[in-house]
């Protein structure tokens, strides 16, 4: 386990608007920034980072919580493995205790994984440039392909020796474990015969965002072998083929930069490319192109641009492409390849300029794409025409902004020379199919929940319906608890205006509006019902009983209880600086002077709907027979009194 200490300079030293600007474009917003979610589609920013509360508050997804959080949010880490990235960016060194509990046995083993796969793809560059047979066959081959020495070390090429179990022998030799090389797929085990999984191949290592190496392609050098032409790393607990996308280490700054990713389909397309200067630029190597790939690029940038071979496989493959991307709200332009060329072998042949000049030539928007392919041959054909209509509203339905598909709409009327109002009729019907599939998708999976929320429901009404009241109160005193904890007021009986006897108040007796809010619950013995709430009352209780200390904001959004967590979020998140965000409710321009009157306020009426709560429930018990306490009306009395107390102080008050 990472000590407590590791962990608190950790997330001392963050800073949240750092850690989430590499991952999201931030713009200063008044004491904030805002950005784009990075967990939903959205034209207009509800993504929020504030460096004072060193939160994030995500208001499209309600996602939301510590620099921490956020990290395991984006990049689907567990909370260790986003504490180590932290303590790697800010060069902070990690203290350690306690071994041997699972979660420690399955971060060693994805380390493993991680070095084994960095050996082997040490090992293979070292072949290719020291060894006498990987120069003369792999080195060799890779210049015969146009990679210059310095593209062919930038993208950390290899070889693999021709040998049953030469690279195994070799890990095993400097002590990697046999388990950890068949884990990542490096070596096959079958009973006691060990083999190596490449061999007499030139590879090509598959890289994270972050650069480590998750797995390896491999190509075959013979040209008659009936072996597949690459052989890939097969799925792992590092690799996940469907979640990655070969280059994107090297891209994703010019990603950024250009704010254009070009999606090609090989490992040698991207090398290419990226050695005639075109760096925006990654494959999803030989798998269809998935949701989560998309994802990945999308941190980068809205915009792809489709370069496929114009081959039936190409066209077919930028077909499903264009709709997946659009569904994801991207915007998506496409490029084909002059028959029998690939982006590899055009860059090879091509200057840049020429290279450049073709991407702009040829880049077409999904719309002239698909109507080019449909209209080719068929230009006044009513029926091809109809066809041609059809298909291309049929992806403009997709996409998920309105005005962005009306701007589509009206240029496929201007392409097809076709009517809009028919083409918005056409929308309008596969839209609402499209609404309503959906809408039974949902409602096939919410239907265990709404049977979970039908008996909330039933157990919230037969507690009685100041149940639902109660959980305002207890919120509105949380929220006291947890941004206004520390702030000391005088809470005394004695009334005293302030304006008129300012030198009164230094006199009166004060005390932090968590001392009070705390000694108030405790003096009528009382607890929260929304069992988040009552953690974090729990929490306060204790630490200012054992510690004598006010609790913070910040010691919920560690990420041990994240429902806890989130509640705290939305706590703090809610408070009236960052409050813009919702455009909800507007809050007295001066909270802060009437804090003092709002604590005593809902402690009050906490203690109100409280009681009112404790006699009703009395009552019942009562007129059912079930009462087993014998002081119970006398209890029902005293609560009578005190309420009426209660409502007392609190008309002084108001
Ligand atoms: N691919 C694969 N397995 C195969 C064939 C292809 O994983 N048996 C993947 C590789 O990532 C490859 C991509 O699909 O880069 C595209 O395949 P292809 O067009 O056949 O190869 P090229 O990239 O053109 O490779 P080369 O130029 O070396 O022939
Ligand atoms: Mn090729």
């Amino acid at each position: 386990m990472i000590t407590q200490e590791t962990i608190q300079k950790i997330i001392d030293t963050a800073r949240i608007e750092e850690v989430v600007g590499d991952f999201v474009t931030l713009k200063k917003a008044g004491s904030n920034y805002k950005g784009l979610s990075p967990f939903s589609n959205e034209k207009t920013p509800s993504f929020m980072v504030s460096p004072a509360k060193q939160i994030f508050k995500d208001f499209s997804s309600n996602k939301g919580g510590s620099v921490v959080t956020f990290l395991m949010e984006h990049e689907q880490f567990t909370y260790p493995e986003a504490l180590r990235f932290l303590a790697k960016k800010y060069n902070i060194e990690i203290v350690e205790t306690g071994q041997s509990d699972e979660e420690k046995a399955k971060r060693d083993t994805r380390e493993s994984l991680f070095l084994v796969n960095q050996f082997g793809n040490e090992y293979f560059q070292d072949q290719l440039w020291e060894n006498e047979t990987g120069r003369s066959i792999g080195l060799s081959y890779f210049r015969e392909r146009g990679f210059s020495d310095e593209t062919i070390k930038e993208f950390q090429l290899g070889y693999s020796q021709d040998g049953y179990e030469v690279f195994t022998n070799e890990a095993l030799g400097k002590g990697y474990k046999l388990e950890f090389l068949s884990g990542v797929g490096l070596t096959k085990v079958d009973g006691n015969r060990k083999l190596d999984r490449f061999r007499g191949r030139v590879m090509f290592p598959i890289l994270s965002h972050t650069g480590r190496v998750l797995g390896f392609g491999g190509r075959i050098l013979k040209k008659d072998s009936k072996a597949a032409k690459y052989l890939n790393s097969p799925e792992s607990e590092i690799y996940h083929k469907s979640k990655i996308l070969y280059g994107i280490y090297h891209a994703k700054q010019a990603i950024a930069r250009a704010d254009e990713c070009f999606l090609v389909e090989g490992y040698t397309d991207v090398i290419s490319l990226h050695q005639a200067g075109i760096k925006n630029v990654v494959a999803s190597s030989g798998t269809a192109l998935t949701v989560d790939q998309i994802l990945l690029i999308k941190r980068y940038t809205r915009n792809i641009t489709l370069l496929y071979d114009g081959d039936p496989a190409g066209i077919k493959a930028s077909l499903r492409g264009i709709d997946l991307i659009l569904e994801q709200g991207m915007n998506v332009q496409t490029v084909l390849f002059p028959d029998g060329d690939d982006p590899d072998s055009f860059a090879q042949k091509n200057s840049l300029k020429e290279l450049e000049d073709f991407l702009k030539e040829e880049k077409k928007n999904f719309l002239r794409f698909k109507a080019g392919l449909l209209l080719d041959e068929a230009q006044n054909d009513p029926l091809a025409k109809a066809k041609a209509a059809r298909e291309m509203v049929q992806s403009i339905a997709l996409i998920p902004d309105e005005l962005e598909r009306t701007a589509y709409v009206q240029e496929t009327a201007r392409i097809l020379d076709m009517a809009e109002r028919i083409l918005f009729s056409e929308l309008g019907q596969m839209r609402s199919t499209k609404i309503e599939k959906e809408a039974q998708q949902r409602k096939r999976a919410e239907k265990g929940l709404q049977e979970q929320e039908n008996m909330r429901v039933v157990e919230q009404v037969e507690k009685g319906p100041d149940s639902s009241i109660i959980h305002v109160q207890e919120r509105a005193l949380s929220s006291l608890l947890l941004n206004h904890g520390d702030k000391e007021y005088y809470f005394g009986e004695e009334e005293v205006d302030f304006e008129l006897e300012p030198e009164k108040e230094a006199t009166l007796p004060k005390e932090s509006i968590c001392e009070y809010i705390l000694a108030e619950l405790e003096e009528d013995k009382l607890g929260f019902e929304h069992p988040q709430l009552q953690s974090i009352l729990q929490h306060f209780l204790k630490v200012f009983n054992d510690e004598d200390r006010i609790a913070k904001a910040e010691e919920f959004l560690r990420g041990e209880n994240p429902e806890r967590m989130h509640m705290v979020v939305d706590l703090i998140a809610d408070e009236p600086e960052l409050h813009d965000w919702k455009r909800k409710k507007i809050y007295p321009p001066n909270r802060e002077a009437h804090l003092r009157d709002f604590t005593m306020e809902t402690v009050l009426r906490f203690k109100e709907k409280k009681t009112g709560q404790l006699i009703a429930e009395i009552q019942k018990e009562f007129k059912n027979g079930t009462s087993t306490n014998p002081q119970a009306l006398a209890m029902a009395k005293d609560l009578t009194e005190l309420k009426i107390k209660i409502n007392k102080r609190l008309n002084r008050i108001l």
